[in-house]
């Protein structure tokens, strides 16, 4: 197995609090066994996202302070917009605080109720904010995506077949623009290929309607192009970013992914007209044009971000140490999805606790022992975060998948925090039998995940004893 070598050295750090696991059940029955709502002090090692959490170069602390916070005519928004343009080619840049305002500003110009709007697959702000404007948001992939086992190189694809049916089915006019999400991150981060967006690009040339890419992920996808697609291992990472981009008409963006920073988003495309709608949005809700809900000094930062994350020396890193979690946990005989994607790795929280239904949400109570035993918070992607009870029949409905992500942030976590991870998971396993379900007595009426509160079943109380080595030093 590969320990991939980290292309950096640690100039600033910060100290990991140690907690007990009698804190940590405190804590876990305090919030309602819902991780959101965790003190983030209280987590070893935060596994919740990839988003935001990554850890700036000195580069870019260094352009914090050349932030420019003039506010219209910045010059970092022009730096900003430089770099953006040479990356993906598009005529208008739009910074905007972050990827779902971008969504809003994008969606409120041109999306209007009754529209529907396919993608691979939308992440759950897209959905929502799709839903908001009365219109459709469906999900594309080709079937294999929902087949944990199914070892496919693109498993993000776009199913042609179904998105031409689509089309004829709801009406040219009724699609105001197709999405495609690179990497997709609802599929378990999984690539799609150049020839896959060539061939969505073609079908939408022969209905005209447009292409825009959820990039938040764009330069981790190019990078598996480069590693698995015939014909690009020579080509450098940018140049399959341009060749990405130049078949779309534009793209959303949250900056907090493959941008590299804490903060920051944009909408870039060439529609003058829609253009312009996005901008008068924009200056309600966002802020001027030329800040977009940012300082100064954030665009400076995502400028320099958006050049660091196409080196290949980075990439390699990145993708590789997401692969030498997937492959310790493997090794150890641990469920997870499969192949293992660009940010994260995916237990298959129905394999890892096949005595737990779907009603007892064994993904969350998988995601509430990490927490407990071992002090690792991952996020649940199952039946808490999709399912649904059905408004007439009152019938509970289940998501194909119940998941536990273990998202990696950015250049923060070294192998050996990794390995720890590897070795509390493993170990959880041998002891999964002790591990009882949750019952839900609280939900929201959307996006229930982030403020559901649980109730542990009485059989998980006496969960794992000792928990081996998984104690954290305290
Ligand atoms: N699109 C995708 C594919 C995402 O993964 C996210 C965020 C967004 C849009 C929204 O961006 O958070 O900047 O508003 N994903 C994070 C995650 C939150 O944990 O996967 P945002």
């Amino acid at each position: 197995m590969n320990c991939p070598f980290e292309p950096y050295k640690i100039k600033v750090v910060e100290p990991i609090t140690p907690t007990t696991r009698e804190e940590r059940c405190r804590l876990l029955h305090e919030t309602g066994y819902n991780l959101f709502h965790l003190p983030a002090d209280s987590v070893a090692i935060d596994l919740l996202t990839d988003s935001g959490t990554s850890a700036m170069s000195d580069a870019q602390w260094a352009g914090l302070m050349l932030g420019d916070e003039s506010y219209a005519g910045s010059k970092s928004f022009y730096h900003f917009e430089s770099v953006v343009r040479s990356l993906c080619g598009y005529r208008h840049v739009i910074p905007t605080h972050q990827g779902r305002a971008a969504e809003h500003v994008l969606f409120a110009a041109v999306v209007k109720p009754g529209m529907c709007v396919p993608n691979n697959m939308h992440f759950d702000t897209t959905r929502a904010n799709i839903e908001h404007r009365n219109a459709e948001a469906l999900d594309l992939v080709i079937k294999e995506a929902y087949d944990p086992h199914c070892d496919l190189p693109f498993k993000g694809n776009m199913d042609l077949d179904r998105l031409e049916s689509t089309i004829e089915r709801v009406g040219r006019d009724r699609v105001p623009f197709v999405l495609l999400t690179v990497t997709n991150n609802s599929g378990g981060g999984q690539p799609v290929s150049m020839a896959n967006i060539r061939a969505t690009r073609q079908l939408l040339n022969r209905y005209g309607i447009p292409l825009f890419f959820d990039a938040c992920r764009f330069a981790e996808n190019c990078f598996f192009i480069k590693e698995r697609e015939p014909g690009y291992a020579d080509v450098p990472v940018r140049g399959i970013a341009r060749s990405l981009f130049s078949l779309g008409d534009g793209c959303l963006m949250s900056a907090k992914k493959d941008g590299l920073v804490n903060i920051g988003g944009f909408v870039s495309l060439n529609d003058e007209h829609w253009a312009r709608a996005i901008t008068d949005l924009l200056i309600l809700v966002e802020g001027f044009p030329t800040y977009g809900g940012l300082a100064g000094r954030d665009l400076e930062a995502m400028a320099r971000g958006l050049e660091e994350v196409l080196e290949e020396d980075y990439l390699r890193f990145r993708v590789g140490q997401v692969r030498y979690l997937a492959e310790l946990l493997e090794c150890g005989g641990v469920p997870i999805l499969k192949p293992v994607g660009g940010h994260a790795v995916y237990l298959n929280a129905r394999e890892f606790l096949p005595h737990l239904g779907r009603h007892q949400f064994p993904a969350q109570a998988l995601a509430v022992a990490l927490y407990r035993e071992y002090g690792i918070r991952g996020i649940e992607i199952g039946s808490v975060m999709f399912g649904k009870g059905d408004p007439v029949t009152g019938q509970a409905t289940y998501p194909e998948l119940e998941l536990v992500r273990l998202a990696i942030p950015r250049r923060v976590y070294t192998n050996s925090h990794l390995s720890y991870v590897a070795e509390s998971v493993v170990d959880l396993l041998l002891h999964r039998d002790a591990l009882g379900g949750l019952v839900m007595t609280y939900e929201a009426s959307h996006l229930r995940h982030f403020t559901a509160r649980f109730e542990e079943e009485s059989s998980t109380r006496r969960l794992v004893p000792g928990a081996g080595l998984a104690a954290l030093p305290h």
